[in-house]
């Protein structure tokens, strides 16, 4: 292992120039005018596997943007693990919030800025410049590796959800390794044992025929921004409790041990409501910030879309107005059960004065793994020799929809050995990821396959 790690050490510089030229590349996932930089970024990642001597990498064409697949199956008798990550990347809006331009890498302090730095391409780069240093020292890998990346987590997976379902086989493993996660703080080494699942949906609210004057026929029409708002309100109680009738059916308590496990971690709510500058943090009676965060369900408004936004003022009463909101769940809801409970209590507190059409948008189910298993505890003492410390395990509010439909389609353990930290500015302005934290991972990645092979 002395060789590999070496190696890590000396090739630290040009793994991070290569990650730059990663992350030049625009892989917006849900814009239309960014297909191309889709493809270009598939091309990156499979050129990049190849040259870390990978075996039979190709760009899987689907009905979206493409996956990539490589694979080392020259370990006979020892385990196969999967590594699987996502080169698409969330929108930049607002642009002009980045201290520099989202697809400029730049490093300050330590760490490197761009869109998609920590979620998720430097996370999928820790694991390809492992295999490296493993292929061009030993010749070899202690264990069978396969990866799939994809560009469509951002949006919701479902070509390769499909694609999964159809290759069980080709994809067979023992375990699935994902990095697409979270420390519990810097420096840290942490594995996460859940994460949370979701339900999207959009509820367009329409009233008169066209916008209107808001003098001459204010008053006597229902607006539909005030209406949406008032609906928007009675979805939860100020307990913070969801109403939809049925909502917490499924819902698994938090066992007594697990509360411990979180109470253990020593969680400072003043220092997390300092660091995103709220006077005070609010949730659910009766739970912790970690509960509520990680073993809750939730329900948020996104974003609503309608009447007069420009600068000014402009006095309108508005025809239509659409909400975008989002369940997390938590083990056992079921995504299609929630969107149907959403879609019959919205038409049930909607009044008569305004049409409603309710769409389910996407939805990813909740999981939770076991932490005694072979898998999980390899990653666990690979990451302690890393850093040099303890590991220790979370839960996590995000969600990973593909992760449950690896584990119910390939039955193989999924590993979530993120290296991500919270603070990093996902999906929002300014995304960065620590250089240090990259360098951990890549010989965290290295430690796992030496002793998963164990
Ligand atoms: N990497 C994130 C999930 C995540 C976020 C893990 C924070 C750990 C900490 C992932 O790319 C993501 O953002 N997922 C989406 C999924 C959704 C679009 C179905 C999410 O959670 O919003
Ligand atoms: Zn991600």
């Amino acid at each position: 292992m002395k060789k590999v790690v070496d190696y890590i050490n000396a090739n630290n510089s040009r793994y991070i120039e290569e990650l730059k030229n990663f992350l030049l590349i625009k892989s917006i996932s849900t814009d239309e005018n960014h297909k191309k930089d889709m493809l270009k970024g598939a091309e990156f990642v499979s050129k990049k596997l190849n040259d870390a001597g990978m075996n039979k990498v190709h760009i899987i064409k689907t009905n979206g943007h493409p996956l990539i697949y490589a694979e080392w199956l020259n370990a006979p008798g020892k385990p196969t693990v999967l590594i699987y990550g996502h080169y698409d990347v969330q929108p930049v809006d607002p642009v002009d919030l980045w201290d520099t331009p989202p697809f400029e890498p730049t490093i300050r302090n330590g760490k490197i800025y761009a869109r998609g730095a920590t979620d998720d391409k430097g996370q999928i780069y820790m694991h390809v410049k492992s295999v490296e240093a493993h292929l061009n020292t030993n010749g070899k890998l202690p264990v069978n590796v396969k990866f799939i990346i994809e560009g469509e987590e951002e949006i919701g997976s479902n070509n390769l959800e499909e694609y999964v379902k159809i290759n069980t086989k080709f994809l067979k493993c023992d375990a699935v390794l994902i990095s697409d996660t979270a420390l519990y703080a810097p420096g840290v080494p942490t594995i996460t044992l859940g994460l949370r699942g979701i339900a999207y949906m959009e509820v367009e609210v329409t009233g008169p025929n066209r916008d209107l004057h808001s003098g001459t026929f204010g008053g006597a029409v229902a607006n539909p921004i005030n209406v949406l708002a008032e609906m928007i309100s009675k979805m939860m109680d100020k307990n913070g409790r969801i109403s939809i009738p049925g909502f917490y059916d499924d819902v698994i308590k938090v066992t007594k041990k697990e509360r411990e496990r979180f109470k253990a971690l020593k969680f400072s709510e003043k220092k997390y409501a300092k660091e995103i500058n709220v006077r005070e943090l609010k949730g659910e009676k009766g739970f912790s910030t970690l509960e509520r965060m990680w073993v809750r369900p939730t329900l948020d408004c996104n974003g609503i879309i309608g009447g007069f936004t420009e600068a000014g003022a402009k006095t309108v009463l508005p025809s239509k107005v659409t909400a975008k909101i989002s369940m997390r769940l938590v083990p056992n809801q079921d995504p299609k059960k929630i969107a149907k409970l959403f879609t019959n209590y919205v038409k049930q507190i909607a009044p008569k004065s305004v049409r409603v059409i309710v769409r389910d948008l996407h939805g990813g189910y909740p999981i939770v793994t076991p932490m005694n298993n072979k898998a999980t505890i390899a990653a666990s003492k690979a990451m302690a020799r890393a850093f040099g410390k303890k590991t220790v395990y979370m839960r996590e509010g995000g969600s990973i929809p593909i992760v449950t439909i690896f584990t119910k389609q390939l039955n193989a353990i999924p590993v979530l050995m993120g290296l991500g930290l919270n603070t990093e500015n996902l999906h929002s302005p300014n995304e960065h990821f620590d250089l240090n934290h990259f360098h951990l991972g890549i010989l965290s990645s290295a430690y796992f396959f030496e002793e998963f092979a164990k």
